[in-house]
């Protein structure tokens, strides 16, 4: 059963050299989940956000943004195309976009089911909604549920998200555990006022939450945003909180992220160094690709991610790693514990 965590234990946890950290990181992926990383392929089907984020490239008040949907046929198409090369978990992540209400959502889903049937793990990413809505998706066929709380901090979290507070974005993490997803969460490193307090309860809340996946990456400055003059956030950070997660929550997910791959060149495998174990390339129709831009100098604008597959594949095992194309459930999911996590809360 999953437990508060001592914060005394992070606050130390988190001081200690990068090198060691990372290290024992890398063996406790390794006694979990071997020498494997596992392989998501993502699309980005809108770019239409209703909300207003100080830190994304995306936000509503960015009129230089090309804004684009993809069609059912696309997303079902991309989603097939991924299937026949052996990929079985797709990511589906858009803004907050009114044009794609909870019953467009589940169409398409229900949509993909038909064409690829039950053995893939399908996740979404498209923001806040009710706990009747996130029931309604599952039951269209969605597994798992991303959704970031961005920062611990509530006055920071309030501020950069347009008075949207952290604990809608918590109450909403709850909700979809309770509808059975796994359930994945995360932060951005280097955001505006973090301080070594802000790292050790951004941990915190990731395993008070008990979250089965973790996606975190730096913070990247977007010349059209209000955090057009911030600082972006430190690779090496950056690996340091990867290798805490790892080492807090042993049997999460963790993804190497796009961010640190775009902050650096090298990022995600230092990234896969220090406990990461999911790679996600991406699958979006490739005109589409250049207006799906977070942050600058997104990486993966121009290389198709099926084609970049062998790539990816010989990448790794000259690493010393496996790619696999398998779901690559979290070990730390189960649905019986999903309902006893909600009860004892
Ligand atoms: N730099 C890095 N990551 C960003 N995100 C949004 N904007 C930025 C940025 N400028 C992250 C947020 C969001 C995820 C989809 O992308 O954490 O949840
Ligand atoms: Fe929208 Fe997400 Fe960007 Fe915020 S971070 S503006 S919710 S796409």
């Amino acid at each position: 059963m999953h437990r508060p965590a001592d914060k005394g234990f992070i606050e130390n946890l988190v001081t200690r050299p990068l090198d060691e950290l990372a290290r024992e990181a890398d063996s406790v992926r390794r006694s979990r989940y071997g020498d494997k990383v596992y392989i998501r392929g993502l699309l980005e089907f809108t770019n239409r956000c209703v909300c207003n984020c100080h830190y994304c490239g995306l936000r509503r008040g960015n009129t230089k943004v090309t804004r684009y949907s993809l069609s059912e046929e696309e997303i079902a198409g991309s989603v097939q195309r991924g299937f026949a090369q052996g990929i079985r978990t797709f990511v589906l992540q858009g803004g907050e976009d009114p044009q794609w209400d909870t019953d467009r959502v589940c169409r398409v889903l229900e949509v993909i089911r038909s064409r690829v049937g039950d053995s893939v793990a399908l996740t979404l990413s498209c923001g806040i909604k009710s706990a009747e809505e996130y029931r309604r998706l599952a039951s269209a066929g969605a597994n798992r549920y991303l959704l970031r709380f961005e920062t611990s901090d509530p006055l920071v979290h309030a501020r950069l998200r347009g008075g949207i507070s952290l604990a809608k974005r918590v109450e909403a993490l709850h909700d979809l555990r309770s509808a059975g997803f796994e359930v994945g969460s995360g932060f951005m490193v280097g955001l505006p006022e973090e301080t070594t307090e802000t790292l050790v309860e951004n941990l915190k809340l990731c395993v008070d939450l008990g979250l089965h996946m973790v996606g975190i990456g730096p913070f990247i400055s977007h010349p059209e945003t209000p955090l057009c003059n911030h600082p972006c956030g430190s690779m090496d950070q950056t690996v340091r909180m990867t290798a805490c997660l790892r080492i807090l929550l042993p049997e999460s997910n963790i993804p190497a992220t796009t961010a640190a791959g775009s902050l650096e060149t090298g990022g995600r495998s230092r990234m896969l160094s220090a406990g990461a174990n999911v790679l996600m390339p991406n699958l979006t129709p490739l005109q589409y690709r250049g207006h799906y831009l977070l942050y600058p100098g997104k990486d993966t604008i121009t290389r198709d991610g099926l084609e970049e597959l062998d790539t990816i594949r010989t990448h790794l095992e000259g690493q010393g790693w496996t790619m696999s194309l398998q779901r690559g459930d979290s070990l730390a999911f189960s649905p019986t514990q999903n309902f006893v996590f909600n009860r004892t809360k």
